[in-house]
């Protein structure tokens, strides 16, 4: 029996909507509280986009998707891009099982709700790295607009998008990025790492992580071949998880502590 078509359960108004309600709500909501749901058969090449490394980008007649290898991890990029969903703003990634096919979802930032000011942009590069694993992310306020192509995100009209998760891994050991942080920064980062902790702990947080799994065509050990012992049960992962949450909110903890007094005083 197929999976039911996952859909973030975050926040509670989408959760009991049938299908097509839910469809609607999906399509009308802010995208960073739901997770886009497969468009299926109703991708098409985009003609709107020329440039040449674009041609494979489809759209569903609304939004754009930009295709991703299967030499990619796109299982995993899945299954990372929900886990972190609402905390950070990053871009749904939807399998199209008629086409065999995974599509990065470019995210509608007119939709957005709420922006993402530099400050935060720090924090979410961080948390992607410290918990994910998934380093292959920059972003240097001093620079200005950002080269979405070497950067994996997305600045523009004060909205942060965050895409491709091939990197992330949840094997190795929690260490920091090379960004400059500064103490706002510092303080989005202990503020999203205690609510990605709310999101998974407790009978709730377990449910959230079956719900993902569940919807996955691959295995928890498929999809984290390295991460020992947390890929043996949701159970494990969850504790896992949560452990390495702990980790990062006890280094950032040493790094507040560490800046005080000196923090933006240059
Ligand atoms: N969700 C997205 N939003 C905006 N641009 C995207 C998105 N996904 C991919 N792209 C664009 O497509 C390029 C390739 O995608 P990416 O997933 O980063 O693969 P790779 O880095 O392996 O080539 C990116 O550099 C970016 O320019
Ligand atoms: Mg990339």
């Amino acid at each position: 029996m197929a999976p039911e078509r996952w859909k973030h359960p975050y926040p509670s108004s989408g959760k009991d909507a049938d299908h097509d309600a839910s469809r609607r709500a999906y399509e009308e909501a802010d995208p960073t509280a739901f997770s886009a749901l497969s468009p299926e058969e109703s991708l098409v090449h985009s003609n709107a986009v020329t440039e040449k490394k674009f041609m494979d980008v489809m759209t569903d007649g609304t939004d754009r998707f930009v295709p991703v290898g299967e030499n990619r991890r796109p299982e995993r990029q899945q299954a990372i891009a929900r886990l972190v969903k609402g905390i950070v703003n990053v871009a749904d990634i939807v399998q199209v099982p008629a086409r065999n096919a995974y599509y990065s979802k470019v995210m509608p930032h007119e939709r957005i709700g709420q922006g993402t000011p530099p400050d935060e942009v720090l924090a979410d590069v961080e948390l992607l790295h410290l918990v994910f694993g998934d380093g292959d992310r920059k972003y240097y306020p001093e620079l200005g607009t950002q080269d979405a192509e070497h950067s994996n995100l997305r600045y523009e009209d004060g909205k942060a998008t965050y895409f491709d998760f091939e990197d992330a891994d949840l094997a190795g050991r929690i260490r920091l990025g090379p960004g400059k942080h500064t103490s706002a920064s510092l303080a989005h980062l202990a503020r999203k790492l205690s609510e990605l902790r709310d999101h998974y702990e407790g009978e709730d947080g377990l449910r959230l992580i079956r719900s993902i799994l569940a919807d996955s065509p691959a295995s928890l050990y498929q999809l984290f071949p390295y991460a020992l012992e947390m890929n043996e049960s949701p159970e494990k992962f969850q504790e896992g998880l949560l452990r390495r949450i702990g980790q990062a909110e006890q280094l950032v903890e040493n790094m507040r502590g560490g800046t005080d007094g000196m923090a933006d005083a240059a």
